[in-house]
């Protein structure tokens, strides 16, 4: 952590999550929570909750859920550094200039540094391209020949670097040379340690922007792409500010567009002649898979629904079918276009123009109806078997719809095309809901599917995670009582939460859940304290606590306990002096008690 865990304390109890929060959603107070339309999925009652006292948000929707720095993160897209400044500044709070953390200080150094170098390589690159050299000419008919008019160069300032060895170097002669290579602008010889010399020569420039509005990195196309020898695009390798992985292509300027509904394309040259063609709210992933990164950037942007328009070979539809639940786990809606008669966007606005294209977007499915589709085009409907596979592949795909009418339509359509009837698709649909999932299951998914015990299991579980984490002296007496260890606890991150706990039962300070959620390294994990603190329960009494205590501890011993027992009766060999041990330790546990008093 860059700051030091005081200064983040600091912050935080000076900026009200509530009052933060407010600034950018409507709420309002019901009980103890204020309510309101969730900024990070889209819906139309409000599941999004904050609370004051705890200092937490957390949407029932889609289980987004952090302190208020983690809310400006996401909604601003800042890291975390970035986060507490904005706060900081809100409150006309001083941050030291010196932290902790050296290692973290310096990567924020670098970023400036890198910032600003790229900012003026930019600059360099595109004064080259409109310069009178012969080359930069040719790089202008190019463009132009590709409908790349001026006012796009402008605007995604494209550039082109010089064919050689040095062009950026010389330029930024006052910068560093290790600063050049730390931001991917230039490369050191592998002969000789002083020599260093330009990474883009001859190329293309794209320069990539984030939302806010710094130059973090540059594609570099290649010019005569007949040499297939060298990559067709060069980027900035991975650097302190440039993830080429977490990069939408064009957000920044999408954003302006400020539609909900943006659409997703794969190559730069694609962002570039969709916005030629008037289509602004169009962004690119840099030739990498659509992941949760770049779906954090999408909901910061508002994005509530995506048109994904692949390029049309089977690379392209494996992409929109990978990308699909990825999109719709962050709460946001799909369409797909498949694009006729091109290989891409670009191709088909070239050929057909923008009211053809326009047309085709309306025609874009959404993504349940793309994926039966694939799936009866994978099928011969002539045949039996082939009616057969097909209604079983389409019913996986509709057991993922929570909407009973959405279903109803499809199930309609799949019974019509299959000739088979509604009725045997929907129990097909009801016994692939039913078969549980392989998966390890978070406590969010546990809510909507398991069955009442599990459900109950996790709700103790949190409940007693809560009463440790924010009450040392409970915290102490579940540690020496032994009847619970981290890994009594389901999942990966509940045994970490309870680790936490026990680790600061010797200190006598209340855990907040910022802090715990500093402790932790994913949003996942951090998504999971929201869980935990939202809706737990705050004991007044010693006597409450033990009590509450006692029973949660025997449920999930209990529970544990039978688990095992279940676990030895699938072995091979059955170890019976185990499994006596484990029906002792069952009767035993019938009739623990824990006790806060002699601790
Ligand atoms: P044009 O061929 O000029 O129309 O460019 P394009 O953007 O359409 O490129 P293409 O469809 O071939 O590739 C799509 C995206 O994948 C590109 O925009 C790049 O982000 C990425 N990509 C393609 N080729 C390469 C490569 O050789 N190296 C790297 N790093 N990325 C590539
Ligand atoms: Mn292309």
């Amino acid at each position: 952590m860059f700051y030091p865990h005081e200064i983040v304390s600091e912050v935080r109890g000076l900026n009200d999550v509530v009052d933060v929060v407010a600034g950018y959603v409507k709420l309002t107070q019901k009980a103890n929570n204020h309510f309101g339309l969730c900024p990070f999925h889209s819906e139309k009652t409000p599941s999004f909750s904050v609370n004051r006292d705890k200092q937490i948000f957390y949407c029932f929707g889609c289980g987004a859920s952090g302190d208020v720095v983690r809310f400006i993160m996401q909604m601003e897209n800042m890291d975390f550094p970035e986060a507490l400044k904005l706060l900081a500044d809100r409150v006309h709070f001083r941050l030291p200039e010196k932290g902790t953390g050296y290692e973290a200080q310096k990567t924020s150094n670098l970023r400036k540094i890198g910032a600003e170098l790229n900012k003026r390589a930019a600059r360099y690159y595109y004064d080259y391209l409109n310069s009178e050299n012969s080359d930069a000419k040719e790089a202008r008919d190019y463009l132009e020949a590709r409908g790349v008019h001026q006012n796009l160069i402008k605007r995604f300032g494209i550039g082109l670097s010089p064919p050689i060895w040095d062009g950026l170097l010389t330029y930024l002669d006052d910068a560093s040379r290790e600063d050049m290579v730390a931001a991917g602008l230039a490369l050191q010889s592998r002969k000789s340690d002083t020599r260093f010399y330009d990474r883009f020569r001859s190329r293309l420039m794209f320069p990539i922007i984030d939302q806010q509005s710094r130059v973090v990195g540059f594609g570099g196309r290649i010019l005569h792409n007949e040499d297939k020898q060298e990559a067709k695009y060069v980027n900035t390798p991975e650097t302190a500010l440039f993830k080429k992985s977490e990069q939408l292509y064009g957000l920044n300027l999408a954003r302006k567009a400020r539609e909900k509904e943006l659409i997703v394309v794969e190559g730069y040259m694609d962002v570039i002649a969709m916005h030629q063609h008037g289509f602004i709210n169009t962004v690119g992933v840099l030739g990498t898979a659509l992941n949760d990164a770049h779906v954090r950037q999408l909901r910061g942007a508002n994005c509530t629904s995506v048109t994904l328009l692949m390029d049309s070979d089977d690379a392209g539809i494996r992409a929109a079918l990978r990308a699909i639940p990825v999109l719709i786990k962050g709460g946001i809606k799909v369409k797909i276009l498949d694009i006729p008669d091109a290989k891409d966007p670009d191709e088909f606005l070239t050929q057909f123009g923008s009211r053809k294209f326009a047309n085709i977007l309306q025609k874009a499915k959404n993504h349940i109806a793309f994926q039966i589709d694939l799936e009866k085009e994978k099928h011969d409907l002539s045949t039996t078997d082939g009616r057969v596979g097909f209604t079983q592949e389409a019913a996986k795909i509709l057991a993922t719809l929570p909407s009973a009418i959405e279903m109803d339509a499809y199930v309609a359509q799949v019974a019509k095309a299959a000739a088979i009837s509604p009725a045997a698709i929907l129990s097909e649909i009801n016994k692939q809901q039913g078969t549980p999932e392989r998966v390890t299951i978070t406590p969010r998914v546990m809510r909507s599917r398991a069955n009442r015990a599990d459900y109950g299991l996790i709700k103790a579980q949190k409940e007693l995670l809560h009463l440790v984490l924010t009450s040392p002296p409970a915290a102490r007496a579940l540690e020496k009582s032994q009847h619970i260890l981290p890994q009594t606890m389901s999942g990966d991150i509940y045994p970490r939460l309870l680790t936490i706990a026990f680790e600061n039962a010797s200190r006598d300070t209340k855990l907040s859940p910022g802090d715990i959620m500093d402790l932790l390294d994913s949003p996942e994990e951090q998504q999971t304290v929201g869980e935990v603190f939202i809706d737990a329960t705050d004991y007044t009494s010693i006597a409450d606590m033990e009590r509450a205590m006692t029973d949660m501890v025997k449920k999930i011993k209990l529970a544990w306990l039978d688990n095992q027992i279940e676990t030895q009766a699938k072995m091979q060999k059955i170890d019976l002096n185990a499994v006596n041990k484990l029906h002792f330790e069952k009767k035993n546990a019938a009739t623990l008690n824990i006790t806060m008093r002699d601790g």
